[in-house]
């Protein structure tokens, strides 16, 4: 029996005609001389009736149960009226199945395969093979395959050259921790799984290609998080000879393909807003804002400066900020008890506690509105209206910013603020530091990374004697709904300006050298000028599937630990294995 077309896709066009299906069996109802069962594949569902007419095919069904793969054909009927469903492209019609066959059989699986099925999510990735059933699961990665075809078909009509790069490469410092793999020839030696294609790719603009473009596998060994995994994808792009301005027109009219192609909208590229890092920070308080949500950081500072409330007094006289923002409708949504709960959870984040205040038809209310009379400047400066709860942060500025861009995340969520109508709110921040802080490594790394080119006017910061960290980069991310998509910069092509950064970053010659010593000398031999960017693949998956991890549309993923719960990966190795690379594991339990 060979199969005619899918399950799921069998409707009133197909009705009279004979049919052959093939599949998995979703749901049997055995009424005795009348079987319904409901067969799936990967395009949906289609309903099975076997009856004594075809005593054969209805012996067949008897021993049919949930999982086992079947195949069928029958002729396409209409359903009886009360038979009808509505909510299946199939619900019209149903198979009158005429011959039957059973593939495979299975054992009852761990749990249902449905939809928001109610599963232990770690027993779902162990028997990930039975969850990626799902027709949500199948939908997640057919819009992942959709992206990748639709990437292709841009870059290939604009000139793109698709070039892999080495997954066998060389660790290099600054970023994330690498994955290593020992070498067997050479003990002792280890090649490290790339970070991103990034010296890879300035190299080939070294070489003349002009335009590389590559899906490519990223490795990194970092906490994990829901839009974060150990491997994941980035859609890679390099240029030569093109602004900033001139790559981000260039994603633009990426993106808006990809919008059209995936999710059939219609982005209008004119309409996304771009915002300096400073704007960003001082409007959200992140670097990734959520353009959906209306309401924004205000600073009180001056306002509230020399009140009589002594918290935001003395934060103000420490050189800290305060900072409000003002949820619409939080007023009667918020209980004392809900503020209290965020306070506890905002600790995390450094805060020392929540200030609020109600707005009402008469003015404030709350503990602090004491502290107040002349609320009519507060109310001014945060545009706050009656049914407004407002939400204070005060202290270092970092804290706050980093309090308010989670409390209003976390308010529009609770209460419904996000607009809707705006479902894809693109923003370019542009104009990054050139370096932050890290408070892990206790000392000044790259912002992006070390060959994103500083602004032209700020190139002397990296002179001796002057401040580089004062100095501001010449990189963009692109930001979609909240998330961080993408990221690159103009690198720096010329190895005197390159010298200069690395030693801002505390590299000595020689430690420069070690690490970086191709690139450099590669700039040696005519590098043109160079920008590019990537964007994360599994982000902008996740976001036009609808989902809220990344784990959703990869097929085989990682759990929080970093393990592959199905295959167990990582797992221990035999002696022989480590002996052949020279390798010696102390024995932890
Ligand atoms: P960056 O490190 O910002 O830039 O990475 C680019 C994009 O990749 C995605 N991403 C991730 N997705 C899932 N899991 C992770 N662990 C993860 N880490 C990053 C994000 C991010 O914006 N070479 C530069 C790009 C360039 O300058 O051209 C780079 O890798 O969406
Ligand atoms: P206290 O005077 O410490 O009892 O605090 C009075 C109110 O101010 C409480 O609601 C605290 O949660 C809040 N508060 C204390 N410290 C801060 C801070 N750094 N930022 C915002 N609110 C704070």
């Amino acid at each position: 029996m060979k199969r005619t077309t899918y399950a799921g896709l069998v409707d009133e066009k197909y009705l009279n005609q004979t049919v052959t299906l093939s599949g998995w069996v979703q749901k049997r109802r055995d009424f005795g001389d009348l079987i319904f069962v409901d067969l799936r594949d990967r395009e949906g569902i289609v309903q099975l009736t076997f009856n004594a007419t075809h005593a054969e095919a209805l012996a067949v069904a008897e021993n049919m149960r949930n999982e086992y793969v079947i195949s069928v054909t029958g002729q396409v009927v209409r359903r009886e009226v009360s038979q009808i469903n509505n909510k299946i492209h199939s619900g019209q019609i149903e198979i009158d199945v005429i011959e039957a066959e059973i593939l495979a059989t299975s054992k009852t699986p761990p749990f249902y395969i449905e939809d928001n099925v109610n599963a232990n999510e770690e027993l779902k990735l162990q028997y990930r093979y039975l969850d990626l059933r799902r027709p949500e699961m199948q939908k997640n990665l057919r819009i992942r395959s959709k992206i990748m075809s639709s990437a292709m078909n841009f870059m290939d009509q604009n000139d793109f050259i698709n070039i892999e790069t080495p997954i066998l490469a060389k660790s290099t410092p600054e970023g994330a921790r690498d994955y290593l793999v020992p070498s067997r020839i050479f003990p002792g030696s280890f090649y490290a799984l790339p970070q991103s294609p990034q010296l890879f790719k300035q190299l080939l603009m070294g070489s003349g290609f002009d335009r590389y473009f590559q899906i490519a596998r990223a490795f990194r060994d970092e906490d994990l998080r829901g839009d974060r995994q150990p491997e994941f994808t980035q859609m890679d792009v390099e240029t030569s000879f093109m602004s900033a301005e001139e790559i981000r027109e260039l994603v633009n009219a990426w993106v808006k393909a990809m919008m059209s192609d995936v999710v059939n909208f219609d982005l209008d590229t004119t309409k996304i807003p771009t915002l300096t890092w400073q704007e960003s920070m001082d409007r959200f308080g992140t670097d990734k804002p959520d353009l959906r949500i209306a309401y924004e950081l205000k600073d009180v500072s001056e306002t509230v400066k020399s009140s009589e409330f002594g918290v935001f007094a003395k934060a103000v006289e420490a050189g800290g900020v305060v900072k409000a923002i003002a949820v619409p409708g939080g007023a009667e949504n918020y209980s004392r008890k809900d503020i209290d709960k965020m306070a506890q959870y905002i600790e995390r984040f450094g805060a020392k506690g929540l200030a609020w205040l109600k707005v009402t038809d008469e003015g404030i209310s709350g503990p602090i509105a004491k502290f107040f009379p002349n609320h009519a400047a507060l109310l001014q400066v945060t545009g706050a209206k009656p049914g407004d709860l407002l939400l204070f942060g005060a202290g270092r500025n970092d804290i706050v910013a980093a309090t308010l861009d989670y409390l209003r995340r976390q308010t529009a969520k609770d209460l419904n603020l996000i607009d809707m109508t705006n479902p894809w709110a693109f923003a370019w921040i542009v104009d990054w530091p050139l370096f932050e802080y890290s408070e892990d490594f206790d000392r000044w790394i790259a912002a992006h990374h070390p060959f994103t080119m500083p602004n032209e006017e700020d190139l002397h910061y990296l002179d001796d004697g002057e401040d580089p960290h004062q100095a501001h980069a010449q990189s963009y991310d692109l930001v979609l709904n909240g998330y961080e998509l993408g990221s690159g910069s103009i690198r720096i092509h010329r190895m005197d300006i390159q010298e200069k950064m690395l030693k801002a970053l505390g590299f000595t010659p020689e430690a420069a050298h070690e690490a970086f010593g191709f690139l450099l000398e590669g700039m040696t031999f005519g590098f043109p000028p160079m920008g590019g960017i990537a964007l994360g693949l599994d982000r902008l998956a996740m976001l036009l599937a609808g989902q809220e991890n990344i784990r959703e549309v990869i097929a085989f993923p990682k759990n929080s630990r970093a393990t592959e719960p199905m295959t167990q990966a990582p797992t221990r190795v035999d002696h022989k294995q480590l002996n052949d690379l020279g390798l010696f594991v102390s024995d932890v339990e």
